[in-house]
């Protein structure tokens, strides 16, 4: 179930938002509206859906909308017109109080300028959430050092923030947000403002906690790599406009439009893509014991070599010329499966295409992708490599 779902949103920035609401409707894009009435459209019939637990990744150049659709989702912002609801509530109808606690217990913010207290010692500006639902100081303290300790700044608690680096004030700033335990992270261009490398260490604490958290996580960019990286989807807006939304394969591979073509254009897809995307079913999968059931599993194959699969877990492959030379020779003492399965080069799940691309060149089959269980998920041919690095951008699916 969608934990935001976000329907219908238009946001008209001027003093008669719903006469130019009208003029919207009719069919005048944000260029004309701008120059014939003065209003600025922020955001243009949006509708998404974010899903529990999921990286939402909102990309786009610099006003395109970014930041007036995530302020809808807490409600700094109402729309002109459109519903935003948060885990089944209708945020445009919460009184007040119930809209501060809603604010305050289900959602933590992340800013790209840090956003922190300087007159507070780092502790205390982790615990302020935690401050301001009243808990108290000894409790707050303990959480916010625990919090602290999460994102790497043990024993900077006594620091203010102006003592530390760009990087771990932002990284106060995630503690921070997630020192209250909300459902859901908002960050606006979070990491935008900080160095290349720095930036890059934090996308990767951003991924190994989110593995362990599994928050819901609208996150707002400008920058391509990182939205490729970080989003589990990704929603691309051009002057309040929704372009796509899609995961990174499905962007990279069928841009939606010229113009989101023309920013994945040069994304090295290899660094990108993992093999999961690529990867086919095998023609054919020995699941049985003996030599005599494994050459009747290969029997409708056109292929001569099949992956044995024992009890969920990948073994290996066999040839049906192995597997037949040992059906020959079994009156003096025939040799079991096991015996002529041989180890080929494999790659896990999740591998990225630059590293298993080699190993696909190089193999003479087809390379299993073996999965966190130990199971077979696919197999992946030069054919579907190609495919995938061959063909033009837009390929109209
Ligand atoms: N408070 C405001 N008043 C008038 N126009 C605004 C306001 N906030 C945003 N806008 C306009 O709305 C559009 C989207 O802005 P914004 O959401 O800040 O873009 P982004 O975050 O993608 O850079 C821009 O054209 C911007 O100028
Ligand atoms: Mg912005």
């Amino acid at each position: 179930m969608a934990l935001i779902e976000i329907r219908g949103v238009t946001k008209i920035f001027g003093p008669r938002p719903e006469d130019a609401l009208a003029r919207l409707r009719d069919g005048a894009d944000k260029d004309r509206l701008l120059a014939e009435t003065g209003h600025t459209v922020g955001l243009s019939d949006i509708s998404l859906d974010v899903a529990q637990g999921e990286t939402f990744v909102v990309m786009g150049l610099s006003g395109s909308g970014k930041s007036t659709l995530i302020r809808h989702v807490n409600r700094l912002i109402d729309p002109t017109d459109g519903a935003i609801r948060v885990d089944g509530a209708d945020v445009l109808a919460l009184p007040p109080r119930d809209l501060e606690r809603f604010r305050r217990r289900k959602m933590g913010m992340v800013f790209q300028r840090f956003g922190l207290l300087p007159h507070r010692t780092v502790l205390d500006n982790v615990a302020l959430g935690l401050q301001i639902q009243g808990v108290a100081r000894a409790k707050r303290h303990d959480r916010a050092a625990e919090w602290l300790h999460v994102v790497g700044l043990d024993g900077y608690g006594d620091k203010y923030p102006a003592q530390l680096s760009g990087g771990m004030q932002q990284r106060v700033g995630l503690a921070r947000a997630l020192c209250t335990d909300p459902e859901i992270l908002l960050m606006d261009e979070a990491f935008s403002a900080l160095d290349p490398l720095i930036r890059s260490g934090m996308q990767d604490q951003l991924i190994a906690l989110q593995a362990r958290l599994r928050k819901t996580i609208m996150f707002i960019t400008h920058d391509l790599d990182e939205a490729l990286r970080l989003g589990d989807r990704i929603a691309i807006l051009k002057d309040g406009v929704l372009s796509q939304v899609g995961t990174p394969a499905e962007i990279l591979l069928h841009p939606a439009d010229a113009y989101v073509e023309a920013f994945v254009r040069d994304v090295n897809r290899a660094r990108v893509l993992t093999v999961d995307v690529v990867m086919k079913p095998p023609e054919c999968r020995i699941t049985s014991h003996s030599i005599d059931e494994a050459l009747t599993q290969m029997r409708g194959s056109r292929e001569a070599f099949a992956y044995v699969v024992e009890d969920g877990r990948y073994r290996g492959l066999v040839t049906r010329d192995a597997l037949e030379a040992a059906r020959r020779n079994r009156p003096d003492g025939g040799r079991t499966l096991r015996e002529v399965t041989q180890t080929v080069p494999s790659v896990a799940a999740g591998t990225v295409l630059e590293v298993a691309l080699p190993v696909t060149l190089e193999s003479p089959y087809p390379v299993p992708v073996v999965g966190r269980d130990g199971g077979l998920s696919g197999i992946l041919s030069r054919q579907s490599l190609a495919r995938v690095f061959g063909e033009p951008a837009n390929d109209g699916r």
